[in-house]
């Protein structure tokens, strides 16, 4: 092993991300070499920097006029070079301001400063790295994103554990959760993964579930497991209804037990509109963690970070900078919301309006998406007759469960779209 990875190792020994490692993640470091030694001459080399591979001229980052010329707004150091592997520095420091504002009860957590990813998918494929390996537990529930599997099962070899998503009464199903991570948690640990608002449902915990969440994971820590509770928070903020829970739930994991490793995935994807740009986060959070703990941790994260992707866009961590430090871009997010809010409201008079043997809208009550449950027919195939018969496309989940995401259809466009769907579910059930 590297001495590097024993050093961050022995500084993480007899704490829960130590025990919590993955082979990969215990090799794991982040090497002294061409970016270090270059991020160390930006600071001393005051004469010149022969460092790192990048072209300067006078100064300045060369580049080509024809791209330049898009993207007159910004500075050339602000588009062109490389980013440091971690992030822009006034980035990081600024997302951690957002997640004390946007989750109150982080206040006085002990927590580490956001580390930059190309994404939310990057930066859970990075903490299945550093945290998930062959066999590994991952506890998450039935109906889930179908990168998951991609990421923990495929490229990772862990053992995904799920329960239903919902309870019989129809919210989450905490009980279920709560029996999988504590069978789970006796194989000594286990990764807790948990999506809110969820895709493919729409759905978030009501303020009591939320507490029952929390106090199901502090449950199965006491009863000795290590816990990786890793919060998937793509759609973090798009809370339609007053008795939900509207924080992360990272902000209760961060405290809770020694036992207990929070990780925060989220970023501005989806947050602030930009699909496109690459631009995620990786927060962690532990009871008993301090500086030299999130340090190191930082280290093999970016380790992960620097052998895969190398280092998240420049341009793209540039622009979210400017638009976070806007004065208008609480107002701008604010908009954007209320535009989705109007077309949550408009898919739940829609649907109250209507009665099928065949189609069981799903409750939601957040995020992008609701789902139908089919109790004659399968969902694939209604998907297809949606396609092909009139022209509309929706995701089919499993056999039984078909996804509409309201929150690509214009308001004006959703009465026709629910037509749409009821009818050719009635005309698929009648062939099956
Ligand atoms: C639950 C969930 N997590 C993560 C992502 C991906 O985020 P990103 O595009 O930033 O990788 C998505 C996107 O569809 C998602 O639905």
């Amino acid at each position: 092993m590297h001495p590097l990875a024993v050093e961050l190792n022995r500084t993480l020994e007899g704490t829960v991300a130590g025990d919590l490692l993955s082979d990969l993640g215990r090799r794991l470091y982040f090497p002294k070499g061409i970016v270090a030694q270059s991020a160390e001459a930006k600071k001393y080399a005051k004469r010149m920097n022969a460092t790192i591979g990048i072209a300067y001229r006078g100064g300045r980052p060369m580049y080509l006029g024809s791209i330049r010329s898009l993207l007159d707004k910004l500075e050339p150091e602000e588009i062109f070079p490389y980013a440091p592997t971690q992030g822009l520095e006034p980035l990081r420091e600024l997302w951690k301001q957002e997640l004390l504002k946007k989750n109150p009860d982080l206040a006085g957590a002990s927590f580490s400063m956001p580390l930059v990813v190309p994404g939310l998918t990057a930066g859970i494929a990075t903490l299945a790295d550093l945290f998930a390996g062959p066999g590994v537990p991952v506890v998450l529930p039935d109906l889930h994103w179908d990168n998951y599997p991609l990421v923990f099962d495929t490229r990772r070899e862990a053992r995904l554990v799920t329960y239903p998503f919902y309870a019989a009464g129809g919210g989450f199903n905490v009980a279920g959760m709560a029996g999988a991570l504590r069978d789970a948690g006796r194989e000594g640990r286990v990764v807790l993964l948990l999506n809110f608002p969820n895709n493919p449902t729409g759905y978030s915990p009501t303020k009591a579930e939320a507490e029952a969440i929390v106090a199901a994971v502090r449950d199965t820590a006491r009863s000795g497991a290590r816990i990786l509770a890793l919060t998937d928070d793509a759609y973090f903020g798009l809370f339609y209804e007053p008795d939900t829970f509207t924080q992360s739930l990272f902000a209760r994991f961060c405290g809770l037990d020694e036992r207990v490793l929070a990780a925060k995935v989220d970023g501005s994807t989806k947050e602030d509109l930009t699909w496109g740009f690459r631009t995620g986060f990786v927060t962690l959070g532990a009871k008993g963690l301090g500086e030299a703990h999130y340090e190191a941790l930082t280290r093999k994260l970016m380790g992960a970070v620097r052998s895969s992707v190398s280092n998240s866009s420049m341009l793209a961590q540039s622009v979210v900078l400017r638009a976070v430090r806007s004065p208008s871009y609480e107002r701008e997010k604010r908009e954007a919301y209320e535009a989705l809010r109007e077309r949550y409201a408009r898919v739940k008079a829609i649907l109250a309006g209507r009665k099928s043997d065949v189609l069981e809208p799903l409750p939601f009550n957040s995020g992008y998406f609701m789902s139908f449950r089919l109790a004659k027919g399968k969902a694939e195939d209604l998907r297809r007759e949606l396609l092909m018969q009139d022209g509309v496309g929706t995701i089919a989940i499993d056999e039984r469960v078909l996804r509409v995401a309201f929150s690509s259809v214009d308001v004006a466009d959703l009465e026709a779209l629910f037509d749409l769907v009821y009818a050719a579910a009635d005309r698929v059930a009648a062939r099956a």
